[in-house]
Order: structure tokens, then C-alpha cells, then sequence
């Protein structure tokens, strides 16, 4: 009889966001007139900016005529995709990247499950806690051991450097979920940290178009010795709206070497044997985010984010929440009334204010105690939300 992989048997009976929408859906059929507002998973709610759009219609037709058709994309993805990603987001910033150290996927998450892939199944791992679900299953799944840094609201949501040598560490800046971000100053520790100890940093860049501060980074590779020690995920979703789209990239730097091996050839391998590439017209779409309007209309819906993160994040404090993050990040991460758990306050917000966020036990277990809303509703619905929860009181 088949074996199945055992260690699928050690993570939690589902992820994170199905557990969620499980419980509200039941919560909705159960009482059907109540107006629920959801802000919990990190989706967006605006529609795709003109510019993308445009492109996606452009090339559809583009695939519907012989002579401009396109089958399989190329390996590592379009050119005009990776030139227009290594300027805008390496060359212009000062960061030394080339476009053949640009991967372009389907995303930052399946990006972030599978770069694991590429090392031994006995190498260390090390994530903040609370921390984006999928780092933590993906390696579970390979049968990798895991620590957690504590973040905690004592050292201000920042992962603190370890006296331990780990292999892989996970970085996540903004952060999902706290919302916090590290400076250039503490991101330089870690990848001096990394370079000391061998270790290789996977840094998610997802939240990165929120950052609203200068001594943030908007990549790892502003830090010096990164390219020798740093992977770079960064998503289309958050920023130009592709959750249903789908679209990511993933930088691995040609100085990036283990044990004599080149990263880059083996991610390079893994994506060739793999992965099929993103469509072709979702590639343009991606390159539109670059054009001189995209820029414009991207950075549009990420104010209109903003603004509804400031909104969120204020109308907390003023209800005698302790709240932090909204500042370089679509999340609020917010302090529950003491007493209650995580998901006793997520029960409470459903009932009393009709409002769904995410526990933050969900994340870790220093999420206990904690509760996350996304900025990504609609104007309407957040100011409804934050003001339900002001109503309800804290
Ligand atoms: C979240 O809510 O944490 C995000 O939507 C997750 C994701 O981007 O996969």
C-alpha cells in the first residue's frame, strides 16, 4: 500500500484563511439578513487599474491573431517583464540586480512555498512569530524542524538576532501580520547575521509599495552583501490589484552560493521543470503596471489603501485599542480587550459589530492576544467596520 507523506499528519486541519471562511460561512447562513464586512484575508477589493487593463485587452487580441499568437513563455518569463522590473524596482532604486536573476511566477505564495525546495530537507529554519502561515507549512510539509522569533510588542515587532546559527530565515517586511516594518539599520543586521553564518535569507516583498518612510527598505538588496546571502519575493496583488490575476517574481542573485552551487541554477531548474510560466497577457499586464500611467494608477490604489489603513489604525486608538502597524502596511494589528483570546475576540467582532478580521493565534503563538484587520475593503465598508467596532467599544 501507498505511503502517504507523514508529515502532512503535523499541520493544523486546515490553512488559516479556510478555517476562516468556514466559520463565516456558517456564522452567514445561520443569520442571513446580518451585514457582514470582511477584513480579514488580505484581499483587494478595487478593480484592476486602466493601464492593466488595457494591456490585457491588447494582448488577447494579440493571442487571437496567427501572426502575434504566443504559446509557452519563456523559462524565467518575458523579457519585457524582467527589463521593466529590474529597472524600475532594482536599477532606479540603486539596487545591482540583472534581469536573468528575475524569476517571473504566479505569485509570491506558491514562490514562497516552494523556494524550499532548493535546499536539504535536514537544513534549519527560522520564522517570526506571528508569521505568514505558508513559510511555516510549506517547510512542515518537507519535514523540516522550524524556530520561531518572538515578536512581540516589547521589542516592537521586530525579530531579534539569534545567538543560534539557522539556515533558512524568513523575513517578512512590512509585515504581514503585524504590519510593522524593519528599517535599513535592523535589515543590514540580518543579512550581516546571514554572511556570518552562511545562512540565506528568504525576504517577502509583498507589502513593499506601502512603505511610506524613508530609513525603510524597499528591498534587501539596498543592504550591502544581500546578493550573497538574500532571496527577494515580491507579489502584483497588493500593489496592482492581481490576486485573481496572478502574478509574482522572485529574485535570486548570481553570488548566491552554497556548498560551490549557484542558487539561481537551481531555482533556475526547478521553475524550467516545473512551471509552465504565467500567461502571456498577464505578463503585458504586469509590464503595464510599469508604464508612466500604471505607475500612476498603482500608486492611486495603494493611497486609497492608506487611507482606509490610517482610518482603521485611528479609529482603534481612539476606542482605547492598542493598535500598530498602518503606517508602511495595509494591516492594523490590533491588541484584544484583555482576558480574551484571539478568536474569542474574533467570535465577539462577528456577533456584536458583524465584522470579520483574523486572529492572531492563527499566526503563532505570540499572536495570542491579537487581532488583524486589512486595509483592503472599500472605503465604505472600512469606515462602516471601524465604526461598528468604536460603537461596540473596547
Ligand atoms: C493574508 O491575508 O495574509 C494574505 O491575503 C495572504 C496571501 O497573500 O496569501
Amino acid at each position: 500500500m501507498v505511503k502517504i507523506n507523514d508529515n502532512y499528519n503535523k499541520l493544523a486541519g486546515s490553512y488559516l484563511f479556510s478555517t476562516i471562511a468556514q466559520k463565516v460561512n456558517a456564522y452567514t447562513s445561520a443569520h442571513p439578513d446580518t451585514n457582514i464586512i470582511r477584513l480579514g484575508i488580505g484581499d483587494v477589493t478595487r478593480p484592476l487599474p486602466q493601464a492593466v487593463t488595457d494591456a490585457l485587452h491588447a494582448a488577447v487580441d494579440e493571442m487571437a491573431d496567427e501572426k502575434t499568437f504566443r504559446g509557452y513563455a519563456p523559462d524565467r518569463g518575458y523579457g519585457f517583464l524582467r527589463r521593466a522590473v529590474c529597472e524600475n524596482d532594482y536599477r532606479q532604486r540603486g539596487c545591482d540586480i540583472d534581469e536573468d536573476e528575475i524569476f517571473i511566477s504566479d505569485g509570491a505564495k506558491p514562490d514562497s512555498g516552494n523556494i524550499q525546495e532548493i535546499f536539504s530537507a535536514d537544513a534549519s529554519v527560522a520564522v517570526c512569530d506571528p508569521v505568514y502561515p505558508v513559510y511555516v507549512d510549506s517547510n512542515v510539509m518537507a519535514g523540516r524542524r522550524i524556530s520561531y522569533l518572538a515578536c512581540t510588542a516589547e521589542n516592537g515587532f521586530v525579530p531579534q538576532i539569534p545567538d543560534e546559527a539557522y539556515d533558512i530565515i524568513y523575513l517578512c517586511s512590512p509585515n504581514n501580520p503585524t504590519g510593522t516594518a524593519l528599517t535599513r539599520d535592523e535589515l543590514q543586521k540580518w543579512v550581516d547575521y546571514a554572511a556570518q553564518n552562511s545562512s540565506v535569507i528568504i525576504f517577502d516583498a509583498a507589502y513593499e509599495a506601502y512603505i511610506r518612510e524613508d530609513d525603510v527598505p524597499h528591498s534587501i538588496y539596498e543592504c550591502s552583501g544581500a546578493r550573497e546571502c538574500a532571496i527577494e519575493l515580491h507579489s502584483f496583488s497588493k500593489n496592482a490589484g492581481f490576486t485573481g490575476l496572478r502574478l509574482g517574481y522572485t529574485v535570486v542573485p548570481k553570488d548566491l552560493v552554497r556548498e560551490g552551487v549557484s542558487l539561481n541554477s537551481l531555482w533556475a531548474r526547478r521553475h524550467a521543470t516545473k512551471y509552465n510560466g504565467a500567461p502571456y497577457i498577464v505578463q503585458r499586464a504586469g509590464e503595464a503596471v510599469y508604464s508612466p500611467e500604471g505607475k500612476k494608477q498603482v500608486a492611486a490604489l495603494v493611497d486609497y489603501y492608506m487611507d482606509n489603513a490610517c482610518y482603521i489604525l485611528s479609529g482603534l486608538t481612539k476606542a482605547g485599542y492598542k493598535a500598530f502597524g498602518g503606517v508602511n502596511s495595509p494591516y492594523v494589528w490590533m491588541a484584544v480587550p484583555d482576558g480574551m483570546t484571539s478568536w474569542e475576540f474574533f467570535d465577539r467582532l462577528i456577533e456584536e459589530a458583524g465584522v470579520v478580521g483574523t486572529p492572531g493565534s492563527g499566526f503563532g503563538a505570540c499572536g495570542e492576544g491579537y487581532f488583524r484587520l486589512t486595509a483592503f475593503g472599500s472605503r465604505e465598508n472600512t469606515r462602516e467596520a471601524v465604526d461598528r467596532i468604536v460603537r461596540m467599544g473596547a
